[in-house]
């Protein structure tokens, strides 16, 4: 049976096992999943041993996304943008393929499953991590009118929005900066809600037609969430479609089929 893992630090709470699970149950494939805890000084040795023990793919998440680009042999376009890999095609010899399929991931949980056009509107990202990095290419592949990084130290959102700024109209700032404009879709990518903490974002950012996403999901509204409620927005989502979405983009670079996946967040979206 083909083995499948992701690897992470912490990684005993991920959902990605049952997800990968469900899509191999629906899709009639063969294959096992797990979930991998690597020392933070073991990744390299970890994906060697795993790929000699039949591992045939891999997710990558926090904070290996860096170290799994570093030892991609080839990367896709997107990957090689963010500078970060989510996902590994494990090949015999070694040279393994990295693609990242976080931003895919998001752009489709909101435009096919929310619902939300993206093209031609003002798109605030807060954040100018990792997380953030990830979705900047294939948000600006949606051609919206603008598109921010707002983040609590301006100068990494400047840098960032340089770095992508032949893809589309991008600019970086700090989250006061951000004052006075508003935005039809916010996209909170930073730390922030780990800690159950809010970036100190102005008020009118927000309208009652915004759209506001959280990249981060929990059991039940994250703070950023009944921040911008609280706020008047219209519609305010959190990252589990963005996870399972993500997951089903990796599935299909490995098993070459890609999953139905409505059911899958329906499914995840059960108390347990
Ligand atoms: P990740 O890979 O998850 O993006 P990261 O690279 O450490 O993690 O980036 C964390 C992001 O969350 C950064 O944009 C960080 O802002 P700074 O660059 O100013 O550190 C942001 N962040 C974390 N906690 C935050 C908070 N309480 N308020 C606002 N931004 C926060």
């Amino acid at each position: 049976m083909d083995r499948y893992a992701v690897m992470g630090n912490p990684v005993a709470h991920s959902k990605s096992p049952l997800i990968h699970r469900l899509f191999a149950q629906q899709t009639g494939q063969m294959l096992g999943y797990e979930a991998i805890l690597v020392a933070a000084d073991d990744f390299e040795n970890a994906v060697t041993r795993f790929q000699q023990a039949g591992g045939k793919g891999l997710n990558i998440t926090v904070p290996f996304k860096q170290q799994a680009w570093q030892l991609a042999a080839t990367h896709s376009d997107r990957a090689q943008r963010a500078s970060a890999v989510n996902t590994l095609l494990l090949q015999a010899d070694g040279r393994h393929i990295g693609d990242n399929t976080d931003g895919a991931g998001l752009v489709r949980d909101l435009t096919h499953n929310q619902g939300v056009n993206l093209t031609g509107k003002r798109v605030l990202l807060v954040g100018a991590g990792g997380a953030a990095r990830g979705v900047i290419e294939p948000l600006l592949g949606e051609r919206p009118a603008l598109l921010v990084i707002a983040n609590r130290t301006a100068d990494k959102a400047i840098q960032l929005a340089r770095r992508f700024c032949d893809l589309g109209h991008t600019e970086g700032c700090g989250l006061d900066a951000t004052a006075g404009q508003s935005f039809d879709v916010i996209i909170n990518a930073t730390a922030a809600s780990l800690n159950g903490q809010v970036p100190a974002l102005p008020n009118d950012v927000i309208t009652p037609a915004s759209w506001c996403y959280d990249m981060m999901y929990a059991n039940r509204p994250t703070a950023f969430m009944e921040w911008a409620q609280q706020r008047g927005a219209g519609h305010c989502v959190d990252g589990l479609g963005m996870l399972v979405e993500q997951a089903a983009e990796s599935f299909l670079l490995w098993r070459d089929i890609r999953p139905q996946t409505a059911a899958v967040i329906a499914a995840l979206r059960q108390p347990a």
